[in-house]
């Protein structure tokens, strides 16, 4: 039996409601399984910046600190990004958080569900199957380093250093022990020196795991691979922008933004966060798939040892796409809402609905 205490940063637009459901998800396995989640909600984003003027508050900062787990909705509001001048963005708190948070390596899994194979507009027997980790670095880059603009130009310099490279290098390759053993770097190592870098370090450390196998890809080759042969790829390793870019696209596969999840992971506390953004156009419509968010309360559970747990919130997600409770984008016939689809997957893990009979 387990105590956890989770902080909860819903953020803006759709994260809220998507957090609700994975919240309504987690204090079912609690139920089922006898532990007991606490649940503390702070501010962070937009509706940060609108109530104390700061994209991430002190308290919430330190709230995280003393946390078991962070679960993060998604922030962002239109009305800075058609602001250039803005000085103090959402993003900001999001970039502080990790950064303060030490959470170097966000791990986004992409798979190809059967039931769902029709939704991707690609074609089904180029997808079928696909199942990859993407271990995205997230406190580095082009990310976090210096910046600076005057009236006519502007820069934003990309900067890596070997221990940064090192540390989520050795958690990709395990990944990959673990899976079908097969690491793909992507970079650009044909133009930039950062690329070369990673080559030069990954390479160096490939043979302390002489079981799995490594390539090389130009991100732009990486991009077009995703789609044409996406089953190539176990686990891929890259740097922070190629990674945001890459599990974008890669979304496709699956067939909806509003399914993968993500773990951020560092030295202090891990946070889990869909890889969708704030959707601030179907805030309050009941419309936002929860789906994401649930997998990523999933992931926090296998962070916390209970493997048995997770699974338990993976069957119930699979049992609500082979029955379609689903959201608008995935079940445009008969939709069903947020709430109704996060309720439905919260039974499923109470009943021990859609598991395999032991
Ligand atoms: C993500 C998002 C963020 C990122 C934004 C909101 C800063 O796109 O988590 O993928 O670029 O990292
Ligand atoms: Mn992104």
């Amino acid at each position: 039996i387990l105590n956890k205490k989770i902080i909860v940063l819903p953020g803006d637009g759709i994260g809220p409601e998507v957090c609700e459901e994975a919240i309504k998800v987690l204090e079912a396995v609690a139920d089922r399984f006898g532990h007991r989640f606490t649940f503390e909600k702070h501010l962070m984003g937009a509706c940060a910046i609108d109530s104390t003027g700061s994209p991430l508050p002190e308290e919430t900062l330190e709230a995280c600190y003393y946390a078991d787990a962070v679960l993060l909705g998604a922030i962002g509001d239109p009305k800075y990004d058609n602001n250039p001048a803005a000085k103090v963005r959402p993003e900001q708190g999001l970039l502080q958080l990790r950064k303060s948070l030490g959470l170097y390596a966000n791990i986004r899994p992409v798979t190809a569900y059967d039931v769902l194979l029709d939704h991707s507009p690609l074609k089904n027997d180029r997808i079928a199957g696909a199942d990859m980790l993407i271990f995205r670095e997230l406190t580095g880059g082009i990310y976090f380093g210096e910046k600076g603009r005057t009236a006519a130009e502007a820069y934003d310099h990309c900067t890596y250093n070997r221990e940064e490279i090192t540390r989520i290098a050795h958690l990709a390759f395990q990944a990959a022990g673990n899976r079908r053993n097969k690491l793909t770097l992507v970079d650009k190592a044909n133009v930039l020196e950062t690329s070369r870098l990673w080559r030069e370090v990954v390479q160096g450390i490939a043979p302390e795991y002489p079981s799995v196998a490594v390539d090389y890809l130009f991100v732009d080759n990486a991009a077009m691979q995703l789609i044409l042969n996406p089953r190539q790829f176990d686990v891929m390793l890259t740097e922070n922008m190629f990674g945001d870019i890459l599990s974008d696209e890669a979304s496709v596969i699956a067939g909806s933004l509003g399914l993968l999840p993500s773990a951020s992971v560092g030295n202090i506390v891990s946070l889990f966060e869909p890889i969708h953004g704030s959707y601030p156009q179907a805030k309050g419509k009941g419309i936002a798939n929860p789906i994401a968010a649930i997998l990523s309360g999933a992931m926090m559970l296998e962070h916390f040892g209970l493997q048995a747990e997770a699974d338990a919130v993976k069957e119930a997600v699979q049992n609500a796409l082979r029955n379609e409770v689903l959201t608008p984008e995935l079940n445009a016939v008969s939709p069903y809402t947020t709430e109704q689809v996060g309720s439905f997957i919260a039974y499923c893990v109470l009943e021990g609905v859609g598991s395999v009979p032991q």
